[in-house]
């Protein structure tokens, strides 16, 4: 088997750290959105896990839709051009809608994204990202619930990849530069 080990060198964040924080930010949307017509939106394809963690803790049944942008592609850097991929299956309009993301990094795909949904008629726009890097940020996103601040080092694992691996590791772990350089 490939030494996935040799690739990474610290875990960041542990599987138990996640889902102890998902389970305090769940309640608290819980509570923040009782008796409102919640939708999450997921950002297709990082925030597959956390969306699936997150919507299990929450307590009420919420309707999940997803969007696939992408902006990397199979580079470590951020291009800013940002490409839908898949739209929403759904109408947003009168819709409290929060978007669900693994990582808000320099900003630029959320950035546009909230634009975007903008112009949808939503009730209310919010954000969930479960890491944030906010000495990466290029412009700086209103993020109303933060799962973990981490410094700007290139991380992959619980949804994160680099070149569409490493998104199954159960630990959010920093990527070794002899892997990108
Ligand atoms: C990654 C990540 C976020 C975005 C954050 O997605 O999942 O969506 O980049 O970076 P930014 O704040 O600098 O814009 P990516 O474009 O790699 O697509 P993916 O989710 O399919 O991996
Ligand atoms: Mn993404
Ligand atoms: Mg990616």
């Amino acid at each position: 088997a490939a030494d996935i080990a040799s690739d990474l060198t610290d875990v960041l964040v542990t599987e138990e750290q996640i889902h102890t924080r998902l389970d305090e930010v769940a309640a608290q949307v819980a509570a923040d959105y009782d008796g409102k017509d919640l939708v999450l939106v997921g950002v297709l394809k990082g925030a597959v896990m956390v969306m699936a963690d997150f919507a299990r803790a929450l307590p009420t049944l919420v309707p999940m839709d997803w969007m696939a942008v992408s902006s990397y592609g199979a580079s470590t850097k951020s291009s800013g051009v940002v490409q839908i991929r898949k739209d929403l299956d759904t109408d947003l309009h009168g819709k409290h809608v929060l978007i669900v993301e693994d990582i808000i990094d320099s900003g630029l795909t959320l950035s546009w994204l909230l634009e975007n949904f903008a112009s949808r008629g939503a009730a209310s726009i919010e954000v969930f990202a479960l890491l944030r890097k906010p000495e990466a940020a290029k412009v700086v996103i209103d993020c109303k619930y933060v799962g973990f601040d981490i410094p700007n080092d290139f991380v992959v694992g619980y949804g994160l990849d680099y070149a569409e691996k490493y998104r199954n590791l159960r630990d959010v772990a920093v990527l070794a530069p002899h892997v990108y350089s």
